[in-house]
């Protein structure tokens, strides 16, 4: 685990003349993952959208593999995105597409794989993968919370990525489905030996999943550590994170 994919530091980033991101600083290392816990709009979401370059930094840098997210053209970029998974925030999946459909879309829009059988085979392989083999000629609309989840953590996995950034794959679903998700997000990372950032505020998917957790306070990395580590901390900032049911 000490070879470091993906590389922050000195990342700072404001909008509308407020601050979001001050001064970010952390790493991801191989087949590893970490959790990133802040509140509501503490700048998570932004920090993973600069790794992919989807957003610019002001200042700091972004590397993936050693390499500065600011300094690849539009085909390194393209490519690098190609390996890098990316579950948004309520991910949302083509609605006037079938389950198959939504899979296919990353195999033949951004693979190119023209090969209908090689595509099939894929789409059946995620599938089976997240439980949901049955569910290939239906809608997205014809599936539960839970379930769309799923085929959305099925569409990100489908082209093998090293990385993977999940941005809360569990918000709004129910304590079992919640568990489901964080147990494929574990089996993803022995069967494929991805590297993945997790935002989250499910403390339960925090505890299951995290090798490590860093939380992010007024746009700085405040605090690093195992969930046993943090959970003893009696900093203001970090305490409540992990008191969320309350103290007696
Ligand atoms: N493209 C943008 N343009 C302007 N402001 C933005 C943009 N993206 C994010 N922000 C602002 O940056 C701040 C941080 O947003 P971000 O989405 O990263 O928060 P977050 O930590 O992910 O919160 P949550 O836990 O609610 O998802 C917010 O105030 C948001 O309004
Ligand atoms: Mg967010």
């Amino acid at each position: 685990m000490n070879h470091k994919v993906i590389e922050i530091a000195g990342l700072k980033k404001t909008f509308d003349g407020k601050q979001i991101l001050k001064n970010i600083n952390f790493s991801v290392f191989e087949n590893e993952n970490l959790v990133l816990l802040g509140r509501s709009g503490e700048g998570k979401s932004v920090t993973i959208k600069c790794i992919i370059g989807l957003l610019e930094q002001d200042e700091g840098s972004v590397k993936i593999y050693g390499e500065e997210v600011l300094d690849m053209n539009q085909s390194r970029l393209k490519e690098m995105r190609t390996k890098t998974g990316f579950l948004f925030q309520g991910a949302a999946l083509y609605d006037s597409m079938t389950v198959r459909e939504n899979l296919a879309f990353p195999l033949t829009r951004v693979l190119k794989i023209r090969n209908r059988q090689d595509v099939e085979k894929r789409i059946i392989e995620a599938l089976d993968a997240v439980g949901l083999s049955d569910a290939i000629n239906k809608m997205p609309s014809d599936l539960s919370g839970g379930m769309r989840k799923r085929i959305g953590l099925a569409r990100t996995i489908i082209v093998k990525p090293k990385i993977i950034l999940f941005d809360e794959p569990t918000t709004g679903l129910d304590p079992i489905s919640s568990r489901e998700i964080c147990d494929l997000i574990m089996e993803i990372k022995r069967k494929y030996r991805t590297s993945s950032i997790i935002i989250t505020h499910d403390m339960e998917c925090a505890r299951i999943t995290a090798d490590r957790i860093i939380v992010i306070h007024e746009g700085e990395c405040i605090a690093e550590g195992t969930f046993e580590e943090l959970e003893k901390s009696t900093d203001p900032q970090i305490h409540p994170f992990f008191n969320w049911m309350g103290d007696p």
